[in-house]
Formats: structure tokens, C-alpha cells, sequence
């Protein structure tokens, strides 16, 4: 099974169009701004061995965002909701990426891979056939604050079976742009002439963490037909030609568009994300993603008889 033909089409034809571009909101003639089409409360819930977190994505009222299946945010000064971490457990069929605002996630595979995320750093880890970690936060010296986020980004059906990879960006490799009034931390994507420094995610996803300073206005633009989201991590925003006012610890999924605009009186700090959406069945069970039940159960007996992860 691959990505639909027309679905491919469509895409390719939005990325020369999107070519180029740079859209202000008041010199933007051709871009149509995305409106906010839905707006859902992250819950607070817990994961791993006992961390307290938010789910922004990944519940009820938010199932995924094609293709973001899962945004978690743990925000605490407290060691005791965070110090359990997440113990060994596996993942295949599609991406994590851990982005660290504050504090530290400590990572180990069992194929012997491992590393400390400190404060700003970003991973992007392409899970694929199978690999079996623990990611522990910490606190940095000193300080007993964490702040951090997972997503979880699906693969298509010819890519779910990949070579895992892994992309470990320490802070100052995240590149700072100014777009309109905002600094940004830019991630993956490409925003005022500058790539991102996550490459080859075969969702050409773009990733930004967007500061709106007070009486500030952002814009940004995105290609046609990509799933965007906007997570407000601290103030609020008022998103989308309606200034449908978004405020800490909301999800706004936006409508369809070429650009991402938001402005804020008080100063507002967020996450912009989107990707080509999938399209393909979901499967899903615990920390496996796939496209059918017969896969979750292989992935599972493959967990079991320590075949899931092959050097
Ligand atoms: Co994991």
C-alpha cells in the first residue's frame, strides 16, 4: 500500500505553488489565511511510569491531527511529577520528537544509542520497524523545573518499516528567525529564507515556536493542503482572520489556507505545527502506530519474542 496517486498529485502541485512565497497579512494578495476551525482544552492526564502531564493531542475530543497522532506537554517544578520517566518500552510505525524548553530528557536504546536532550534541544526520532528506549526527565543542576513536549508524527505504509533514525539537535542548532513581530525557534520547515535544521521526514513537516510579543502580530506561510495546528504554551493568541482567541493549554486545528497568521495583546508564546496529512487507515495500540489490526498484533508478538528491533 502507498500513498494514493492523486493524493501525491495534489500535494506536488501545492508545493510549487507555496514555492517562494512570502506572505505578510497586509502585503499577502494571493495567500488566504487559515481560519481556526476547532479549538479543544489539553487534559491533564498521566503517562510512562506516573508523569503528570497535558495531552493536547491524543484524546476524545482530539483523536490526531493527520498525521500528528499525540502532543504531550509536561510542564512541572516538581521532580516527583516527572522523575518516573518513561521506562523501556518499545515504538514502530512512526516518529517521536521530544522538544526540551527547560530541564533535560536522558535517552537510551537498546541497541546502545544515547544522549541527554538539554534545555532548547530537539530529537526526532524515526522509530520504523522497531526500537526499544526509556526517556527519563531530569532537572538541570540546581533548578528542580521541567518543561517538555512529545508528538508523534505517523509514517505512511511504505515508510513504516524504515531503519530507525535518530536526529538529535542540541540548542544552538534550532535555527532563530523574526517573522513579522514574532521570534521563532524554528524546528523543521522553512520560514523568513531559513531551513530548518530537521531534514528527510517524508511528511515535509514544518515545526515552530512562535514567541508573539505584546501588540505583535505573526505570520507564516504553509502549503496548501497541509494539516496545521497551533498549541498556545503560554499568553494567548488571537489566530485566523476571526481572532479566534486561543489561550494556554488550547489546541487550535486550523481550516484550510497558505497561511498561518495570529496576533496578541498581551504577548503570547506557541507551537505551529503541520505536515502533509497521510490519509491511510490508523491503527494504534499503546506505543505502536500501523495501518491494520494483523500489524499491531505482529508488532506485538514481535515485542514479545524480541524481534522487533534487528541491528
Ligand atoms: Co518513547
Amino acid at each position: 500500500m502507498g500513498v494514493p496517486a492523486a493524493a501525491l498529485g495534489g500535494c506536488k502541485m501545492s508545493e510549487a505553488s507555496a514555492e517562494g512565497e512570502e506572505h505578510g497579512p497586509a502585503t499577502g494578495t494571493s495567500a488566504r489565511e487559515r481560519e481556526v476551525s476547532l479549538v479543544v482544552d489539553a487534559q491533564a492526564t498521566a503517562d510512562g511510569a506516573g508523569v503528570k502531564l497535558r495531552r493536547a493531542i491524543g484524546t476524545r475530543a482530539l483523536s490526531m491531527v493527520d498525521p500528528f497522532l499525540l502532543l504531550d506537554e509536561m510542564h512541572s517544578d516538581r521532580p516527583e511529577d516527572y522523575a518516573a520517566g518513561f521506562p523501556t518500552h518499545p515504538h514502530r510505525g512512526f516518529e517521536t520528537v521530544t522538544y526540551v524548553l527547560d530541564g533535560a530528557v536522558d535517552h537510551r536504546d537498546s541497541l546502545g544509542n544515547h544522549g541527554h536532550l538539554g534545555s532548547g534541544s530537539v530529537q526526532w526520532m524515526t522509530a520504523g520497524r522497531g526500537i526499544v528506549h526509556s526517556e527519563m526527565p531530569t532537572h538541570e543542576d540546581g533548578k528542580t523545573s521541567l518543561w517538555g513536549f512529545q508528538l508523534w508524527v505517523n509514517l505512511p505504509a511504505s515508510q513504516k518499516m524504515v531503519k530507525p533514525r535518530y536526529q538529535d539537535l542540541a540548542a544552538g542548532r534550532v535555527s532563530e528567525v523574526t517573522l513579522v513581530d514574532a521570534s521563532v525557534r524554528l524546528v523543521a520547515g522553512e520560514a523568513g529564507g531559513v531551513r530548518g535544521p530537521v531534514t528527510g521526514i517524508v511528511t515535509a513537516p514544518a515545526m515552530l515556536d512562535v514567541k508573539i510579543p505584546k501588540k505583535g502580530r505573526f505570520a507564516h506561510a504553509l502549503p496548501e493542503g497541509h494539516n496545521a495546528f497551533a498549541y498556545v504554551i503560554g499568553g494567548a493568541a488571537e489566530i485566523g482572520p476571526s481572532r479566534t482567541l486561543v489561550r494556554e493549554g488550547q489546541v487550535a486545528v486550523l481550516g484550510p489556507g497558505t497561511l498561518a497568521a495570529a496576533r496578541s495583546t498581551d504577548g503570547a508564546r506557541m507551537l505551529l505545527v503541520a505536515a502533509r496529512p497521510i490519509g491511510e487507515p490508523v491503527a494504534r495500540s499503546g506505543p505502536f502506530v500501523m495501518n491494520t489490526d494483523e500489524e499491531l498484533k505482529q508488532a506485538w508478538e514481535d515485542y514479545r519474542t524480541g524481534r522487533l528491533v534487528q541491528d
